[in-house]
């Protein structure tokens, strides 16, 4: 079993990268040997142009490497901090990268991230907007990462709500290990049709 977690800030010292480790941490002590974490901070993607969909040699250098690690995943957490109501553009940079087959029929967990009482934006717009070419499948659930500041420090919760937050996550990733096994099946199945399908409607 392989998760992939992609934290979705640009910025360098970003909450949502800090997130990002407390979650890959999480997953290792469940036992998940197999884990990549892709950072946007600092911005390592360049925006989308042509050559991405051209075999162009400096996109294949910069893309190719991410492109393995998320082909051979069986789930994606995506962490995504809200920045004026929405997604960080360099996350919506990385689903058109993704392009069509890299993430399709396999579960994605939204884990959102806010300074202080917001989370809900980025998690409709990743349910509404991420997933018609890439075919992610989002589970259910998502976590929500309010008053980041003050919470996923540490081994020990530091309050009633840090200690939730953090049994809601590990119920969530357990969850989310358990599609990535069934979506396993969807995705043998001899269904799936990629090339006559390529793009969703
Ligand atoms: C450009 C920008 C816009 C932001 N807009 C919002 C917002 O609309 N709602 C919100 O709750 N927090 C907003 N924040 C604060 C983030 O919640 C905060 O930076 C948090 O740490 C998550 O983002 P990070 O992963 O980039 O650190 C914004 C932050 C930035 C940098």
């Amino acid at each position: 079993m392989k998760i992939s977690i992609i934290a979705g800030s640009h910025r360098r010292e970003a909450e949502s990268q800090r997130v990002a480790h407390y979650l890959h941490r999480v997953l290792e002590k469940m036992g998940v040997g197999n884990l990549y974490l892709l950072s946007l901070s600092g911005n390592p993607l360049p925006l989308w142009d042509e050559g991405a969909w051209e075999d162009d040699p400096q996109w294949h250098a910069l893309w190719g490497p991410c492109a393995t690690e998320l082909r051979s995943s069986d789930g994606y957490v995506i962490v995504a901090p809200e920045w004026s109501g929405m997604v960080p553009a360099g996350l919506k940079n990385f689903f058109l990268l993704c392009g069509t087959d890299l993430l399709a029929h396999k579960p994605g967990l939204i884990v959102t991230v806010s300074a202080s009482q917001g989370g809900v934006y980025p998690v409709a717009e990743l349910r509404m907007s991420s997933y018609k070419n890439t075919r992610i499948c989002y589970i259910p659930d998502h976590v929500v990462v309010r008053n980041v500041g003050q919470v996923l420090r540490g081994d020990q919760a530091a309050d009633e709500y840090d200690s939730a937050l953090r049994a809601r996550i590990e119920y969530s990733l357990r969850v989310l290990l358990e599609y990535a096994a069934a979506l396993r099946q969807v995705r043998e199945s001899g269904v799936i049709d990629l090339n006559r399908f390529p793009y969703g409607m």
